[in-house]
């Protein structure tokens, strides 16, 4: 299969530095992300994974005492210029979460809590959007006939494609997946990354996974993180079959983490 070449750019991290208080987490990350592709992150815990996700929508702004050095740029936009609606930039980066997090609401109003908080009112058109993320995350079949019971009602699997759903149905271009797959069954599991690979047609997707099987399968890059640096990045295919550094080898051939 040839590779496309040339594909545009939808996230440039260059020089990435973060610190939490004086202890610096990140250091020096410089990557980029392809648009329509799924980009994975590995590495063993504590590594940095999930704090280099939350810098790209800056939910990091949240925690108290953090600095960022460096520069993200989004659509060639530096994101972390003053003059950037942080609310916008996270309407535009949604985020799926380790554990599902469903809203304590039906399975509706789970998918219609965006929309509504931008301001549309007509239960049709609600409607529509309800259908259209619910079958985007092919859940649509399991849920159409109770969609008035609670998103907790769900099992597992579908609680987090229902979140998944409540993501889409703010209309991102870019999703970011924090191990969505950790607390799922092999089942679940499968669905979610069926899922994963479907919506890369229409969106960016940066994914931090622990089952190096499953970034294997899914992703079309993998960046390999350790105590906050980035060893290694590439195509997943090089990097699993071929990898240039002894950590990255160590590690995907599991002589630690
Ligand atoms: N809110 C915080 N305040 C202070 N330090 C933090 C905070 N969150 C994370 N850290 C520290 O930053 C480093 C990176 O943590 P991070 O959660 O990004 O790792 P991770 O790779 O996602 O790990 P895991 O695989 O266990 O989820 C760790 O040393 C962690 O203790
Ligand atoms: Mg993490």
């Amino acid at each position: 299969m040839i590779k496309e070449k040339n594909k545009k750019i939808k996230i440039d991290v260059d020089q990435l530095a973060f610190y939490y208080g004086k202890k610096q987490a990140l250091t020096d990350i410089s990557l980029k992300i392809p648009e329509h592709e799924v980009f994975a992150l590995i590495g063993p815990s504590g590594c940095g994974k999930s704090t280099f996700l939350r810098t790209l929508n800056r939910l990091n702004d949240l925690i108290h005492k953090t600095k960022v050095e460096g520069k993200i740029e989004i659509d060639g936009q530096d994101i972390y210029n003053p003059n950037v609606d942080v609310v916008q930039l996270r309407k535009s980066i949604g985020m799926v979460f380790q554990k599902a997090n469903p809203f304590p609401s039906s399975i509706f109003d789970n998918v219609a809590y965006g929309p509504r908080a931008n301001g549309i009112k007509d239960r049709k058109k609600l409607r529509e959007i309800v259908e259209r993320c619910l079958r985007q995350a092919a859940l649509w079949d399991e849920v159409k006939d109770r969609l008035k019971a609670p998103g907790t009602s769900l099992s597992g699997g579908q609680q987090q494609r229902l979140c998944i759903a409540r993501v889409l149905a703010v209309e991102p271009d870019v999703i970011l997946m924090d191990e969505p797959t950790s607390a799922l069954d092999p089942l679940a599991t499968a669905k979610v990354e069926d899922l994963i690979t479907e919506l890369k047609e229409k969106y960016t997707i940066v994914i931090v996974t622990h089952n190096m099987e499953q970034a294997a399968r899914i992703s079309d890059q993998t960046a390999f993180f350790l105590n906050g640096v980035v060893v290694e990045a590439g195509p997943t295919d090089r990097l699993f079959t071929n990898p240039t550094k002894k950590e990255t080898e160590d590690y995907i051939t599991g002589k630690f983490g």
